[in-house]
């Protein structure tokens, strides 16, 4: 049984439908559909990209089109699924021809993005590229400095570990790119390892009294 409340999962879906409407920038007036996000909403391993393309508005979904397909392949490289994990991205709405995100439109989505990962309460979120990684990152560091340096952070209330990846769509055309996303992917496992597992308390060092052997079992 899940120790996770019931509400949360509620709340991430009632807070979704409130965003579906949202008219917050002009990004309303192109966009198909908000794109929100998608994936366990108890997910330990949450990923945030840049903008839905045009796949993404068309489907409602993020991570569509081809450097979806790549994200899913790195993700079952580290034995792990789409449904493992929460997928959204900096801004909700397709910006007109995929032109990055304007400073006003992440300003006027960013409270999106916070609400999802406080009532998601991932362990980790990994920022893919630059936009996602200097929001959550609250510095100006580009991409080329930071990916693969995680840091502890305090999102939604929370802290987590902020995980700087290059972007798939980058990836997908610089096989040098590719090679580093592919090893910066490689330590998310430890780096879940690492967020999950509490520090051992004092006590658990001293040693626990030898169990008997197997065979002695029978004699308790
Ligand atoms: N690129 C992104 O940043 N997000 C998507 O959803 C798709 C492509």
């Amino acid at each position: 049984m899940s120790a996770v409340p019931v509400e949360r999962v509620d709340d991430l879906q009632a807070y979704a439908e409130s965003a579906a409407g949202c008219t917050r920038c002009r990004l309303a007036q192109g966009r198909t559909q908000v794109v929100f996000g998608a994936g366990n909403s108890r997910a330990e391993l949450m990923f945030v990209g840049e903008a839905p393309g045009f796949h993404e508005d068309k489907q409602g979904l993020p991570f569509v089109g081809q450097a979806g397909k790549l994200l899913e392949k790195l993700l079952a490289g580290i034995g792990l699924e789409r449904s493992d994990v929460y997928i959204c991205n900096v801004l909700k709405c397709r910006p007109p021809g995929n032109r990055d995100p304007q400073p006003d439109e992440i300003e006027a989505c960013e409270s999106h993005l916070f609400r999802q990962i406080e009532l998601i309460e991932p362990t980790v979120v990994a920022t893919l590229g630059n936009f996602a990684t200097k929001l959550l990152s609250g510095r100006p560091l580009g991409i080329t400095r930071v990916h693969g340096q995680e840091q502890q952070t305090t999102l939604g209330g929370r802290s987590v570990v902020l995980y700087p990846l290059y972007h798939p769509a980058a990836a997908l055309y610089t096989p040098a790119m590719l090679k580093v996303l592919e090893s910066d992917f490689a330590r998310l496992p430890e780096l879940l390892g690492r967020a999950l597992v509490p520090p051992e308390p004092e006590l658990a060092l001293v040693a626990e009294p030898a169990q008997p052997p197997a065979e002695q079992l029978g004699l308790f």
